[in-house]
């Protein structure tokens, strides 16, 4: 964290006020990288898929909370101190405090409280623990205004607009829909830095299928990779991903595929594998709207710590939208070819209902042709008053139709990253030390197409004819769209240290050959091993390195081993 402050990656917010824990600013190089990790997410989950990326509002109104589950579900236990007033969220301080984890429920932290005598920081003594939801309210409009909440995630503005995603498709399953944005928790007493937020940064993809075929098409593309799973009852797993659908550790082929989706997306981000597993959330652990869940992880100074949700939200979310706001939000699906179905079909007679039921006649008579079946005798309710209608005005026939499809609700699969926390991941599986001319060095090894600044332009010397070249340079580089800082101060031997520590694969040098020949020197930040290249090689020279994990020795011969 001391090298990412001073460096500019990530900045306390509100510093100058005394800051305030679960915010945090991106600096210079920080946004960098997570805008070149949002590029690399597109790349996988809305170029890759058949998905479109959308935009919708971070305030949403209170009617979409509702019929979501997050206005009473989205919830923490928290505790509250008697003497001191602090509150802390439960499960999080009795695993502090005590090493437990402990069940998140009202019944379980008061349990714990009581057995274990647990007593506040200042050794007050804790209230009854209570829920906490962890929405932020808000007021749209002046005065008393329309209540609203501050979105808790990015999927409910997919979900809204679902029915005009549907028809963006041709109505055809399935499809992906994604958003990047921010999103708000107001978490109740955060304190692990980066890693808990209350503004934070979400990449999310809804991927609605047919619940009848829970498949995707590329699975084959990943099916053979092996992947570390612990499942729900905490047993590890070392197998193939089409091994884990066939042993029915994951529940189906379309989790799978987007397991290992996520763990080879996260890879080319710079993660490392031996510090990545996927866990299934336990039955009492997953999100109100989850019937399956499981998490990337990735192992930090933090612990194991949860990066990716993707879960199975199975029609949930459209199940109850339709429910709350009256929308019908189901897809109409058509056979291949049309069936037959034998039906039962009410047939009113309107010679015989004209003369008794007046002017409420064809009104009955609608209602009677929406009956799938009638007996004796119906109760009809019309213009709010209640109608007996028997047998003598209808018949009931048996009829064939042609079907040409069904209405379902698509269920969604849910990959959900949290992008602040890969990000801060990535910075710690990327950080190293070596030894370079006898002294330590600090490196951050970024995947080269990650580095926030991809290229240093740097002059051997503070003169103006080495400057110059310098900056010529810098420009071509800029203008070829590589991300490149020119850097004229200090020694050779400090700024190059420099850019290692922050994750600069390649440095520029002109030198004094620059000045004879026009060549000038690449040096790679790993290996600080050198090469030489023409001028007008410089460009697609870099542009493959930065594409590629490619030795630079295939560019030009070594011609210094170490360049420090
Ligand atoms: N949309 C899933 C989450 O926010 O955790």
């Amino acid at each position: 964290m001391e090298m990412l402050v001073r460096r500019g990656y990530l900045w306390q917010s509100f510093e100058i006020y005394g800051g305030m824990a679960g915010f945090i600013d991106y600096g210079p190089l920080g946004n960098g990288l997570r805008r070149n990790l949002e590029d690399l997410w597109r790349d996988f989950f809305v170029i890759n898929e058949r998905a479109v990326e959308i935009d919708t509002p971070t305030i949403g109104i209170e009617e979409v909370f509702i019929a979501s589950g997050h206005a009473t579900s989205f919830t923490d236990v928290a505790i509250e101190c008697n003497s001191c007033g602090r509150i802390f969220r439960a499960d999080h301080f009795i695993k502090e405090k005590l090493d437990i984890e402990v069940d998140p429920t009202i019944e379980a932290v008061k349990e714990v409280i009581r057995e274990y005598e647990l007593r506040c920081e200042c050794e007050g003594e804790f209230k009854d623990p209570e829920h906490i939801n962890l929405m932020f309210e808000t007021k749209i409009g002046p005065g008393k205004g329309k209540k609203g909440y501050l979105r808790p995630e990015t999927a409910q503005g997919i979900f809204i607009p679902f029915k005009r995603l549907s028809d963006y498709f041709r109505d055809k399953l399935p499809f992906g829909v994604t958003q990047i944005g921010r999103a708000y928790r107001n978490e109740i007493s955060p304190r692990q830095g980066v890693i808990r937020l209350r503004e934070f940064n979400q990449a999310e993809l809804e991927y609605f299928v047919d619940p009848r075929n829970k498949t995707h098409p590329n699975f084959d593309d990943v099916a053979d990779d092996f992947i570390t799973l612990v499942d729900k009852f905490d047993r590890e797993h070392r197998v193939t991903l089409r091994e884990a659908v066939e042993k029915g550790i994951i529940a189906h082929q379309l989790l799978a595929y987007f397991v290992g989706k996520t763990r080879r997306f996260l890879l080319k981000a710079g993660l490392q594998d031996d510090k990545l597993r996927f866990r299934q959330h336990k039955d009492d652990e997953r999100a109100h709207y989850a019937v399956d869940c499981w998490d990337a992880e990735a192992l930090t100074s933090y612990g194991w710590v949860e990066i990716v949700g993707i879960a199975d939200r199975s029609d949930y979310d459209l199940s109850r939208h339709t429910q709350f706001s009256g929308e019908d939000l189901s897809v109409f699906i058509p056979y291949k070819e049309p069936i037959k179905v034998k039906k039962r079909k009410v047939i009113p007679s309107m010679e015989k209902l004209g003369p008794v039921f007046k002017d409420k006649a064809k009104k009955i008579a609608e209602m009677l042709e929406k009956l799938e079946d009638a007996g004796d005798y119906v109760e009809l309710e019309v213009d709010g008053e209640k109608v007996k209608v028997s047998s003598e005005y209808y018949e009931v026939k048996e009829v064939e139709e042609e079907v040409h499809g069904e209405k379902i609700i698509p269920h969604v699969i849910e990959p959900s990253f949290g992008l602040d926390r890969i990000t801060y991941s990535i910075l710690e599986h990327a950080y190293d030390k070596d030894v370079v001319d006898g002294e330590e060095r600090r490196v951050l090894r970024l995947k080269r197409w990650m580095a926030p600044v991809q290229v240093a332009v740097l002059p051997l010397l503070s003169r103006e004819e080495f400057e110059k070249v310098a900056l010529e340079i810098t420009d071509e580089l800029k203008k070829a769209g590589i991300f490149t800082e020119y850097d004229d101060s200090g020694s050779i031997g400090r700024r190059y240290r420099r850019y290692d520590e922050i994750g600069t694969p390649f440095c520029v040098t002109i030198d004094h050959q620059t000045l004879e020949d026009g060549s000038v020197t690449i040096r790679d930040r790993d290996t600080t091993k050198q090469i030489r290249v023409k001028r007008e090689d410089l460009i697609p020279t870099l542009k493959e390195l930065l594409n590629s994990e490619k030795d630079i020795e295939e560019f030009g011969e070594i011609f210094r081993a170490n360049s420090s």
